[in-house]
């Protein structure tokens, strides 16, 4: 079964043609990065209008590149939410429009369910395992039963920490997105250079919770106070030392998970997965099987989208062509059923 996926939630422009779930025919991604960068961050009115003018030939493309014509694919996917509301509503008209013209089943897809499913795609991955998703908008460390069935543990209390990596790297004028710049200045920085705070949230409810607002603002308005003598306040240290503390935060409460479940397989997804010290820390943890998405597919791409709809096409679900886009997801929240928080309703 082929199903053509289509993501527009934030600042990348993708199509991505997807078979039975798994195997890559073709995967583009138009990324707007540079008509965002002089604003040190993503305009909402520019990502829409961008993504109107890109959706067409991006995901003419895709067909190109997997030899095909739309009549081919199965079916047509697309991210409805969470993200930029401009930008959802392009990728998800557009989908929803091309199904009904060629008379194939449309599949509304949840981003974050996209994110978490990026490793499974050209990988046989059994299930449960512990999720660690980690993006823009997203910290989210769930219990995953199946592709839609993901059990939230903990979550961020305030920002994401993507966030955090984007904030940081805007106050210090080191560019957009913060990141991947982030990343690789902290190569040649001392991590130990700052003693930057851990949040504490032992008890009760916020065992797996993490928070990221506290270390922004000791980053970006005390960092003098916990630089530790004899190092210097350069860009590079502040980098390797914020990079540490955020990377031991989320690696910190996903160990707890791992304790409490007794789940060893951990499954990351979302733009911060392609970090390499976040990579590396979980790797000295022999215990675990640790998985990541190859990091063309940590970003934003149809292809997770794709991967997702199939699974929803296999059980014989469709999602109506009156389904609308949701910038959020409010009830992303501990304990919920999972289908209020991932359903497609
Ligand atoms: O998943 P994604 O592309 O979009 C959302 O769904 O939000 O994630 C984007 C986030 C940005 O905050 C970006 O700075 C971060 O992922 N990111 C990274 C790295 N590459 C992208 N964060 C840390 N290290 C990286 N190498
Ligand atoms: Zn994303």
């Amino acid at each position: 079964m082929l199903v053509l996926g289509i993501e527009s939630s934030c600042d990348e422009t993708a199509c991505a043609i997807v078979e039975d779930g798994k195997k890559i025919i073709s995967n583009v991604v138009a990324t707007q990065i540079p008509f965002h960068q002089i604003y040190k961050g993503v305009v909402p009115e520019i990502a829409s209008r961008k993504h109107a003018e890109w959706i067409l030939p991006v995901v003419r493309q895709a067909l190109n590149e997997a030899s095909m014509k739309l009549e081919d694919v199965d079916a047509i996917a697309a991210t409805n939410r969470p993200g930029l509301m401009g930008s959802l509503l392009v990728g998800l008209t557009f989908a929803k429009t091309l199904a009904w013209s060629v008379n194939k089943p449309f599949y509304a897809v949840n981003h974050m369910l996209g994110h978490m499913y990026a490793a499974h795609l050209e990988n046989d991955i059994q299930y449960p395992y512990l999720g660690l998703l980690v993006s823009g908008g997203h910290s989210i460390i769930a219990k995953v039963n199946g592709f839609d069935d993901l059990e939230i543990l903990g979550t961020t209390i305030d920002d994401s920490v993507g966030e955090a990596f984007d904030k940081v790297s805007k106050y210090y004028d080191l560019g957009y997105p913060g990141g991947v710049i982030i990343d690789k200045l902290a190569k040649n920085g001392d991590p130990k250079a700052f003693t930057f705070p851990v949040p504490k949230m032992d008890k009760g409810d916020h065992r797996y919770d993490v928070s990221f607002s506290g270390l922004k603002t000791a980053v970006i308005h005390q960092a003098d106070f916990f630089l530790n003598e004899g190092y210097e306040k350069t860009v590079e240290n502040i980098a390797a030392s914020f990079q540490e503390t955020a990377c031991k935060t989320l690696v910190s409460r996903l160990l707890r998970a791992v304790k409490d479940t007794g789940l060893t397989t951990v499954v990351a997804g979302g733009g911060v997965a392609a970090n390499s010290r976040l990579r590396a820390m979980l790797a000295e943890h022999s215990e675990l099987k640790c998985i990541f998405p190859p990091l063309k597919l940590c970003g934003d791409n149809g292809a997770m989208i794709a991967g997702v709809a199939y699974h929803f096409l296999k059980r014989g679900e469709t999602s109506p062509l009156n389904t609308t886009a949701c910038a959020r997801i409010p009830q992303f929240k501990r304990g919920l059923a999972n289908l209020e928080a991932f359903g497609r309703r």
